[in-house]
């Protein structure tokens, strides 16, 4: 969208915003000559690495790498988008951004988000009048007072039917109020409050715009029990995480997210001192949440309840967290217990205590009971196994991916070549179920849960309409030791007692190559004469990789095996170099934070460093 006056508009908020006064609310700046210097923001460390030259409004940090211009300092540090940056700053300068720069609907957005923030302001003001007492003591009688309560803007609609309307209709439209769902109309066209006698929570944007509210009814005949802002241009559940601008700055300090699911349940982590913690508004994790929590390139875990809905709640949210590329683990509570009931019973240390021993995904699929049911009503050994291969095909970062096949190993005592095989095949990604929940069908979204759009992915294997494999892969994409060995497998019987000997299929990380040598790896021999001209007749890749590594005949058996043996040796200590750079990043990512995990990753990595050592050792002799 390139309207003419864009480009200008961004220019003139650049121009007009003073990068040293920017970056030095955030960071404590020190003159150096024309330049600014101090400690970046964006990584731990002791002396300044990071400047800014205002000449050409720039920063940089010599540190970490990272660097760019005003609207690339609030994107990192706010984590919110281009648009949403250039908003923050023109609206700071002072300056109006042309219509067509902010899309369609920008104007329907800002009238929207005006009438929020008016009634938000209501609302506190409510919950500080006299009337609010009511509020405040059902919060106190939770447990709930003090600064949270503030950070949080919580807020009170009174028990009237028209106490915002009334009030607010002296400032906007009727009809405004309308659209944004803070009024209902009647049959004859007046007006009522659709918040009444419930506490209010202000459901805010990165950028700390209010989105939105979910209300708390403090009496048990009032139904729901909680009332959220209608669908709208600006409230869409699907997308906003309650709790997101408060737990801001603790996410990056601590490069987790703690992902729960209710309002009070926020509310009580905060104060709890758990302040890097946030929730969905009452529905299912959907991708576009998970899009968001991928922009902080930290961690996730999810805290949820131990009982039958917060497993499969938990369960549901690792495909679009998985897929998103996101590393998660879940923290499971006592079954019955949420995040404020468990607080409000227990130390923080208990609850530190337990996310400390947080489940990756392979802990979570072995280990997890569905609770409270009856006998039998566990999902088998079997459907968890298919659960985590069909969680295995979203993640697409190969090194990722190999990691969890290791754990996945470990945590379901299977060898890796079984799920990397299995995961090579494709299976439908449905989720966990218990036997019973599998039979009946039962297991859509609950909670109002969003509809994930898009199947399980396992694309680099589907099928085609004659039950050939479609290419995805391009040969130049795969590593040249996994191509020369996919080569010489495809001609060498040399090369195939190798890579048996070596463990088989598993010497091959791409998917589609473990598909077309899968079955003469398991026969022990190449496909020779026809049957390879078949292979190459039908796979593209075949093509391309025999193209790429003509594969000379009349060598002897035994130089075809040693060929093979060092390619694979390349290849395996390659994996391994990868593996633990990183596994180096997350050490000092957790020694940063002081995280828990420290001394399992650091185990991990002496394991895989002396499985390198001997390698070169044995190469060398
Ligand atoms: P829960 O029913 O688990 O309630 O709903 P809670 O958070 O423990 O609430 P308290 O402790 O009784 O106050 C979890 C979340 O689901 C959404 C809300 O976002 C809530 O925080 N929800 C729940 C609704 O949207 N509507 C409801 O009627 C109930
Ligand atoms: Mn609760």
């Amino acid at each position: 969208m390139n309207l003419p006056g864009a480009e200008e508009a961004k220019e003139a908020v650049r121009g007009a915003t003073d990068i040293v006064q920017l970056i030095g609310e955030k960071v404590r700046l020190r003159r150096v000559g024309t330049r600014w210097s101090g400690l970046c923001p964006f990584h731990n460390e002791k002396t300044p690495s990071f400047t800014v030259n205002p000449e050409r409004q720039i920063w940089h940090c010599f540190g970490c790498s990272k660097g760019g211009d005003v609207f690339a300092f609030l994107m990192e540090t706010d984590k919110v988008t281009f648009p949403e940056a250039l908003g923050i700053l023109a609206e700071r300068a002072g300056i109006e951004l042309p219509k067509g720069e902010r899309g369609p609907g920008a104007a329907v957005r800002d009238r929207l988000i005006q009438a929020n923030a008016l009634a938000s302001d209501f609302f506190q003001a409510s919950f500080r009048s006299e009337a609010g007492q009511k509020a405040r003591d059902y919060l106190a009688g939770r447990g709930f007072a003090g600064p949270i309560l503030d950070d949080f803007h919580v807020g009170w609609a009174p028990d009237q039917w028209d106490a915002l309307a009334t009030s607010l209709g002296k400032l906007l439209p009727a009809k405004t109020l309308e659209e944004a769902g803070l009024t209902i109309r009647r049959g004859d066209g007046s007006h009522y409050d659709r918040f009444r006698n419930r506490v209010i929570f202000p459901v805010e944007t990165a950028p700390g715009k209010t989105a939105g509210f979910g209300a708390r009814a403090i009496v048990p005949e009032d139904q729901p029990k909680y009332l959220n802002s209608s669908e709208s241009a600006v409230f869409r559940k699907g997308s906003l995480l309650f709790g997101l601008p408060q737990a801001r700055s603790a996410i990056r300090e601590r490069k987790v997210i703690l992902v729960a699911e209710g309002y009070l349940d926020v509310l009580r982590l905060h104060a709890a001192g758990f302040t890097n913690s946030v929730a969905t508004c009452g529905t299912a994790l959907t991708p576009e949440h998970a899009r968001a929590l991928a922009r902080f390139e930290v961690e996730v875990v999810l805290v949820y309840d131990g009982d039958a809905a917060g497993v499969r709640a938990a369960d549901r949210g690792l495909d679009p967290l998985l897929g998103a590329g996101l590393a998660v683990r879940v923290l499971l509570l006592p079954s019955g217990e949420d995040p404020d009931s468990f607080l409000a019973k227990s130390s923080r240390d208990a609850f530190a205590t337990l996310l400390a021993v947080a489940r990756d995904v392979p802990g979570f699929l072995a280990e997890a009971t569905i609770g409270g049911g009856p006998a039998g009503t566990d999902p088998s050994l079997e459907a968890r196994v298919r659960r985590f291969v069909g969680l295995l095909q979203r993640v697409e970062d190969p090194i990722r991916r190999r990691l969890l096949v290791r754990r996945g190993a470990e945590a379901f005592g299977l060898e890796e070549g079984v799920l990397l095989e299995a995961a090579a095949k494709g299976t439908p990604g449905a989720g966990l179920k218990s036997p019973r929940a599998a039979r009946s069908g039962e297991g859509g979204p609950d909670r109002g849960a969003a509809k994930e759009p898009g199947a399980a992915p396992g694309a680099a294997t589907a099928e085609g309409e004659s039950g050939t494999p479609r290419s995805t892969v391009p040969a130049e994409k795969i590593d040249p030791a996994e191509r020369e060995l996919a080569a010489r497998a495809l001609t060498e019987e040399g090369a195939l007692r190798a890579i048996v000997e070596a463990g088989g299929i598993a010497c091959f990380a791409t998917a589609e190559l473990r598909e077309i040598l899968g079955p003469w790896i398991e026969a022990g021999q190449p496909p020779l004469g026809e049957e390879r001209d078949r292979l190459i007749g039908e796979h593209p890749l075949v093509r391309g990789i025999l193209a790429i590594h003509p594969v000379e005949d009349a060598v002897s058996l035994e130089e075809q095996q040693r060929t093979a043996r060092g390619l694979i040796e390349r290849l395996e200590e390659r994996r391994l170099r990868a593996a633990i750079q990183i596994l180096d990043r997350a050490i000092r990512e957790a020694e940063q934070s002081r995280d828990t995990s420290l001394d399992r990753l650091v185990a991990e990595r002496r394991d895989l460093a002396s499985k390198l050592h001997q390698r070169s050792q044995s190469s060398v002799s």
